[in-house]
């Protein structure tokens, strides 16, 4: 009982150092983000409803390709329960993976409330579907995931050289369809690029692209 009342105390220090460093950052994207913006719209990391409606038609299409289906960055779990519906929609069970370590959010949400927001949001999707909620920074489930996706969406860390790994790692499990959304970053677009090339890519919105496996 003790613990949690100096669990509580250390947080909201931390919290009060936060707001004082980079809260006005954060409240700012708050701010814009429930005033003004279409989800996706303002820079929050979340796809958009045009990239969410042609996310779910890409997983109606692959329905026949067998093998489960891995989301790097759950974020609050707009993606994942896009990708949860296409499955669902596709008629074929198959289960949905997304992988997370919270360690970014637009609106400075702490970790353990970012991770208990994101579980709560996704409580549908997986009453629904075979969802598994990972826990892990991408390199970590990498040393120990061995099945073949039928689709692996990534959208974590943006850097060239994570986007890359993400890259490498699914095309060489042999990944049927790579897809993944801010391609409009240079850094994502060049990693694509060098990784999966331009021949078997196909680019939605400037933002979101699929890359089929030949
Ligand atoms: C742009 S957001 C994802 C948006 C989400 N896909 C959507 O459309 O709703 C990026 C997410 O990747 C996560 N992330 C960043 N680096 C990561 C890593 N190395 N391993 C796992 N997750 C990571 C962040 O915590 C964040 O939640």
């Amino acid at each position: 009982m003790l613990g949690e009342y100096w669990k509580a105390i250390a947080e909201f220090k931390r919290l009060k150092g936060y707001h004082a460093e980079s809260g006005k950052l954060a409240l700012s994207m708050f701010k814009l983000f429930v005033n003004y913006s279409e989800p996706g719209q303002w820079g929050t990391g979340e796809i958009n409803a045009g990239e969410r409606k042609q996310l779910i038609d890409w997983l109606i299409e692959a329905a026949d390709i067998p093998g489960p289906v891995v989301e790097i960055g759950t974020l609050f779990g707009f993606s994942t329960m896009a990708l949860c519906e296409g499955v669902h929609r596709s008629g074929v069970r198959k289960k949905i993976y997304t992988v997370d370590n919270y360690v970014w959010n637009p609106f400075g949400v702490p970790v353990y409330r970012h991770r208990m927001l994101t579980k709560h949001n996704l409580t549908f999707a997986q009453s629904l579907t075979d969802l598994v909620i990972v826990d892990s920074t991408a390199d970590d489930f990498y040393t120990s995931f061995t099945e073949v996706p039928s689709l692996a969406f990534i959208d974590g860390d943006h850097r060239y050289e994570s986007v890359r790994k993400d890259l490498i790692f699914f095309k060489n499990i042999g990944a049927r369809a790579i897809s993944g959304h801010d391609y409009n970053f240079p850094d994502v677009s060049r990693a694509v690029r060098e990784v999966l090339g331009e021949d078997n890519l196909t680019v939605f919105n400037g933002t979101l692209f699929l890359y089929k496996a030949p």
